[in-house]
């Protein structure tokens, strides 16, 4: 019999929301319990496209607002060969960022609809669950000023916040909101359990395609 297959996990959420912590946290909680896991991040900035975007990102060079966003899509894609040899494989992969934060930084930019940003992503392994870590903005200053890379101003964050909220009404993707203003425990607690019961689902249903 074919080995049961691991489960797509996104974490999304604002700036400041606790997104790679709490990745870190869940990867770590499920390999202590015998589950086999492993962390992804996108932007993946060690290929040669990620370069390109971490330097965009660094505000080292300048892109067309098109084309830095079919790079961060192309970023994933050239990722998918390697995302389900491990999931087949029955590795949990736990994803810090993926197309929802594509659609929707994008789309925050003037001249940009959500529609034709979330089109390159259409067809990328459909996460089983996707976990919105919600923070608002007031909470999200509250925890320190903003870094240096492009994006990172409350104003912009704000109408990123607003894409989201757009993109959570999409029934065809399993989102689970989380309440990050919690103790980064409390969270981590909450997080787990809906990966649990993720990784017990995944492994009878197969791998979906995304927005298809
Ligand atoms: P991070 O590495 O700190 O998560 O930051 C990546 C930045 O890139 C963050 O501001 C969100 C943005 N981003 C996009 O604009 N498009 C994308 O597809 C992804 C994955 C991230």
């Amino acid at each position: 019999m074919a080995s049961k297959r691991g489960a797509l996990i996104v974490l999304e959420g604002v700036d400041k929301a606790g997104k790679t912590t709490q990745c870190q946290k869940l990867v770590q909680a499920l390999q202590q319990s015998g589950r086999p896991a492993e962390m992804m991040r996108f932007p993946e900035r060690s290929t040669t496209i990620g370069k390109l975007i971490s330097s965009y990102l660094e505000k080292k060079n300048d892109l067309e607002d098109h084309t830095v966003h079919l790079l961060f899509s192309a970023n994933r894609w050239e990722l998918v060969p390697l995302m389900k040899k491990k999931l087949e494989q029955g590795t949990t992969l736990v994803v810090d960022r993926y197309a929802f934060s594509g659609a929707a930084f994008t789309s925050a930019k003037p001249g940009f609809c959500l529609d034709w940003c979330m089109k390159p992503d259409v067809g990328l392994p459909k996460p089983d669950l996707v976990m919105f870590l919600q923070l608002s903005p007031a909470e999200a200053a509250l925890r320190g000023q903003f870094g240096e890379e492009r994006y990172e101003t409350s104003v912009f964050q704000k109408a990123v916040q607003q894409k989201f909220e757009q993109l959570m009404k999409d029934p065809s993707v399993n989102w689970q909101v989380i309440d990050a203003s919690k103790s980064v425990e409390n969270v981590h607690k909450d997080i787990t359990t809906h990966s649990l019961n993720t990784i017990n689902t995944a492994q009878t249903v197969p791998l979906g395609e995304l927005w298809k």
